[in-house]
Order: structure tokens, then sequence, then C-alpha cells
């Protein structure tokens, strides 16, 4: 099988709507200049929530191929829980992706495996793709343990998700220490965990499953760095932050093959 590369920009907490239209233009306009095949290569943007509205009047209206989500979602369907945001409001926004279990709501808002994987089960129930964020801290990778951590944090999501179910998600590998730091894992750090991610997956579920399922590398990824990184046989994509907020750079990233 072969696996279409993703490539998702997460805007984190960035641009408000006007500019997230212009960025979005921006985008569009320059993979129309360079042919992009989106059925070669995916292009996803992940606005803040109060974006998405915007982004989807865009994309519907100019007919662009790229698609969106939201960079979190509530286990809950409605009702008083002030601030969140449910799984139903964003399809009705046409959204097809929503990141859960990213580092920095592991980190401020206290984020469990266990949640991320209630999450991730919400999101595929309402026909969203969940992105499933996982990636060690400095000192586990220090202590050379990364790979059993990370697969110890695999293990947490996914223990609610059927084969079926992990086949047809995303799992961003971001190791802490390469987020927003500049410090980017090397392609063959991006390798080891992607490798072992998939071969735990065949472990616990098939074969079928481990091929199926998409699996990024996140961290400093930059058009400089790109190319090298998805050169491995377990990266199929990349999870961009501070990079996807240039049209241009994300471009370059998302026309790596170029
Ligand atoms: P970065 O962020 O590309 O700015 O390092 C990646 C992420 O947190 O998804």
């Amino acid at each position: 099988m072969t696996r279409t590369p993703i490539m998702a920009g997460n805007w984190k907490m960035n641009l408000d709507h006007l500019e997230a239209a212009h960025l979005v233009q921006s985008l569009a306009w320059n993979l129309t200049d360079v042919e992009h095949d989106y059925e070669a290569v995916e292009v996803v943007v992940v606005p803040p929530f109060t974006d998405i509205r915007t982004v989807q009047t865009l994309i519907e209206g100019d007919n662009l191929k790229i698609r969106y989500g939201a960079q979190d979602v509530s286990t809950h369907d409605e009702g008083a829980y002030t601030g969140e945001v449910s799984t139903s409001m964003l399809t009705k926004l046409g959204c097809s992706y929503v990141v859960v279990g990213h580092s920095e709501r592991r980190e401020y808002h206290g984020e469990t495996n266990e949640l991320v994987g209630r999450k991730a089960k919400k999101a595929l129930d309402a026909g969203l793709t969940p992105i499933m964020c996982c990636g060690e801290a400095l000192e586990v990778r220090k202590a050379g343990e990364h790979v059993s951590f990370v697969l110890a944090q695999i293990d947490a999501m996914l223990a609610g998700l059927s084969g079926e179910e992990v086949a047809k998600s995303v799992i961003a590998y971001e190791p802490i220490w390469a987020i927003g730091t500049g410090e980017v894992a090397t392609p063959e750090d991006a390798q080891e965990v992607c490798g072992a991610i998939r071969g735990r997956i065949a472990e616990l579920y098939d074969e079928g499953a481990a091929e199926a399922v998409r699996i990024q590398y996140g961290g400093s990824v930059k058009s400089s760095n790109v190319r090298d990184i998805m050169a491995k046989p377990d990266v199929d994509g990349a999870l961009v932050g501070g990079a996807s907020l240039k049209a241009d750079e994300f471009t370059k990233i998302v026309t790596f093959t170029k």
C-alpha cells in the first residue's frame, strides 16, 4: 500500500480571521502556480477555532483542494462545558481533521493519553480524522528512553480504538525538545521512532493497520530539512508549526518533491 503524504500546518494561537484568509489565499495561489497535485501530497491547515468559518468560506467558495481542521475538540456532545467545541460543530464547518494531544495541550492543560484517546475516538465517531500527537521531552531522550516512552503513549492512546479506526488515523511524532526550538531531530531520529510506532501498531492490530496509518514527524520542520525527513520510509508527512505561518515557506514544504 502506498500512503499519501500529508503536510499539515498547525497555526497554534496565531492569525486572526483576516490574516487567515490572506494566508490561505496566498498558499492557494502559490500551489496553483506550481501546479501542485493535491492527490499526490495532501495539504492541510489547522487554524484557531475563530478562523475556521473564514477558511471554510474561502475554500468552498473557490473550490480549493486544501483541507482543514481544528487544534482540539471536546469529548462531550453539547451542554455546560464552557470554552469547549464539539465534533459536530467542526463537521458542520467542513473540517476533515482535528489535532488531539498536542504536547502544548498536554503541558498547559494537563491532557493525558487516556483523554487524548477519548478525543480521537470522539473525532472518528463523527467522521473526523484525528491527528494524534505523541513525543518525548529532552530528559527522556537523554536517558535513551524515547522509544519506550513514545510506545507507552501509543499503547495508552490507542487502547479504545479498533484496527480499522487506527488505519484511517494520523499519528504525529513530535519530540518536545524539537518543537519551536529550531532544534530538529535528524531524519534518522524521526525514522527510528516513526518506524517503532508502525511496528507497535502491527503488534497491537495487524499489518494492514500498520501499513495504512499515516505517521507524521513534527518539530522545527522547514523547507531546508523537509526533504531528508520525508525520504525516510516510515515518515508520511509533517506537522508544521512556525513555518506554516508563511505562505512561501509552507508552499516549499508542501512541494518537497519538486
Ligand atoms: P514547530 O511546531 O514546527 O514550530 O516546531 C510543530 C508543532 O508543534 O506542531
